[in-house]
């Protein structure tokens, strides 16, 4: 019996597009796997479910748990999955809501549970955590539109003393760049925040971090490996939405030319990470390593990381020997075994 993998892509939020060159990617490679049938689900902008034309749901209820057919010929009907593999980037798919719908309907999925996929997304609520761990992070500031509203000046000469410009705004959950800023003065500042607030109603304003901009994959759920690290080297000003996916002449050099030492560091540092946010399965962690001061801070946490076959997660595991299509099938094994052992512990308290 082929195993059943339903991919969900597309998805509401600001990374759909992104989300269907990842799925591509993952569709083929899986295609390529002996024993494993891809459904393929389309998330509309909207967030709709489709499976070959048919709408399809999961319902919140393990005993009918698998897709479901909202429309067509099935109407009514559900098919068994075996396994989810949400290859959605951003809000409503990476930040633990649809982890939380898989849950309810008890299905293994591929990557970090509710917990781990929230705390991951939420830049404000990740540097807490990793503070709390010990994990180094660069100094920021951070507010609520109310707060924005009610203490601007206050809040810009914080950012002022305690970060000096150039700073980075971000709406506290994003990704692929959407809505962040990078800003030279107070006047900047004010354009961004108002910016960054329309994407979210928390804003983080960072420091400026130095060095070479690192990223390392991380693979497994309670004994997780690092690969080797990569570096990016922007073709813009930062990493930037066009610097990411319009241009495409940013450079990646993997793995990275840095130090032995360095590499252990960082490598020990991602896997820290992935364990204090309880991530599973997968996650790219991203750092700026100076070499010079030989500090190594994280900048953030991405649990479902680009996946097209020139991405940096996969390309990382290629360098670390780890082909793409391997990488696949160990991502689906992980999602049955923590799936496995979550399905032993107990529900119930009996004294
Ligand atoms: N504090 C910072 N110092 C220097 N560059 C930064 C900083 N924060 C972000 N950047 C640049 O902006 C890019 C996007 O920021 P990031 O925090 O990774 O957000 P996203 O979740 O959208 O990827 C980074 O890849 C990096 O190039
Ligand atoms: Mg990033």
């Amino acid at each position: 019996m082929k195993k059943k993998v339903a991919v969900l892509y597309g998805g509401r939020s600001g990374e759909h597009e992104v989300s269907l060159r990842s799925a591509t990617a993952v569709i083929d490679g899986l295609k390529s796997l002996q024993d494993i049938e891809v459904l393929p689900i389309f998330v509309t902008q909207e967030g709709s479910w489709e499976l070959n034309g048919s709408r399809v749901t999961v319902l919140p209820d393990p005993i009918v748990s698998g897709l479901y057919f909202l429309d067509g010929a099935r109407t009514g009907l559900t098919v068994t999955i075996d396994v989810v593999f949400p290859v959605l980037h951003g809000t409503y798919g990476e930040d633990g809501t649809v982890q939380g719908l898989l849950e309810l309907a008890r299905l293994p999925y591929v990557g970090a549970g509710v917990a781990g996929s929230a705390i991951g997304m939420d830049k404000i609520l990740m540097k807490a955590a990793l503070i709390a761990a010990g994990i180094p992070i660069g100094d920021y500031v951070w507010f609520t539109a109310n707060g924005w509203q009610k203490e601007q000046e206050k809040l810009i000469a914080e950012v002022e003393t305690k970060l000096d410009y150039p700073c980075f705004v971000k709406p506290a959950n994003l990704g692929s760049s959407v809505g962040i800023s990078k800003v030279y003065s107070k006047q900047e500042l004010e354009v961004a925040v108002t910016k960054a607030l329309q994407y979210d109603r928390r804003v983080l304003v960072e420091k400026l971090l130095v060095g070479k901009e690192i990223e390392c994959s991380v693979l497994g759920n309670d004994e997780p490996k690092a690969s080797l690290p990569g570096e990016i080297i922007p073709s813009n000003d930062f990493y930037d939405y066009e610097a990411k996916y319009v241009n495409e002449t940013s450079t990646l050099v993997i793995p990275a030319q840095l130090r032995e030492q360095t590499i252990s560091r960082v490598q020990q540092m991602a896997v820290d990470t992935f364990i204090t946010l309880d991530c599973a399965g997968l996650a790219r962690v991203d750092f700026f390593v100076d070499e010079l001061t030989d500090e190594i801070l994280v900048n953030e946490i991405n649990t479902l990381p680009g996946f097209t076959t020139i991405s940096m997660y996969p390309k990382l595991w290629e360098a670390t020997g780890i082909p793409f299509s391997q990488l696949l099938q160990e991502l689906i094994q992980l999602a049955e075994e923590r799936f496995q052992e979550k399905s032993k512990l107990k529900t119930t308290f009996d004294s």
